[in-house]
């Protein structure tokens, strides 16, 4: 994703979430200024059509809604805060596509973790891409999903890096 996408971005988010969720444009361009290379766009045709914004942060950590992102200094975890597929290209396969780009770039860096919170019921559909919802320990970071709206936001996790030895 570069500053250029950003209006396209702004027309996805749109398409895909409720208004309550909508984030701003000044958090989107401050994210993207954060977290420059963990953010994706999907093109068809030339033109935007999905994209996956995250940034390395620590298990148990979940994103707040129109928050900055907080990078952490020692990450273990590629927490993906927002994927977006626009209306004309569901079904396609490019949110699976995204997510497994995400997730393999996570395993190259050696992160232990991918995390998101879950919203407007695409459980079924992150389950699919390998995650389980997961409880969080601490309460101020359970009392972060109530800021998203819709069906109850859940946090969900999957493990990268097997550890042996
Ligand atoms: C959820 C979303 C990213 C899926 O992207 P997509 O590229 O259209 O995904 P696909 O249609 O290729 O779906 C892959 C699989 O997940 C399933 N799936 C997709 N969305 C789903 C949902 N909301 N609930 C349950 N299953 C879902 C599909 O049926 C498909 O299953 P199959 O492979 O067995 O046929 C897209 O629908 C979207 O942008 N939704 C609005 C925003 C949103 O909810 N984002 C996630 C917020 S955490």
């Amino acid at each position: 994703m570069l500053r250029a996408d950003i209006a396209s971005v702004l027309r996805l988010q749109a398409q895909c979430y409720l208004p309550d969720n909508i984030e701003s444009e000044a958090v989107i361009r401050a994210r993207l200024a954060s977290a420059p290379d963990t953010a994706w766009i999907a093109e068809t045709d030339g033109k935007a059509c999905a994209y996956l914004v995250g940034y390395r942060s620590r298990l148990g950590q979940v994103g707040v809604l129109g928050d900055d992102f907080e990078p952490a200094d020692t990450p273990d975890c590629l927490y993906l805060h927002d994927l977006a597929v626009g209306a004309q290209a569901r079904g396609l396969g490019l949110g699976p596509r995204l997510v497994a780009h995400a997730l393999s770039q996570a395993r190259r860096e050696k992160l232990a973790w991918a995390a998101l919170v879950s919203v407007q019921d695409s459980q079924p559909f992150w389950r699919q891409q390998g995650f389980a919802a997961r409880q969080l320990d601490d309460p101020g970071q359970e009392l972060a999903l109530s800021n998203y709206a819709g069906a109850p936001a859940c946090y969900m996790t999957q493990e990268l890096l097997t550890m042996t030895g």
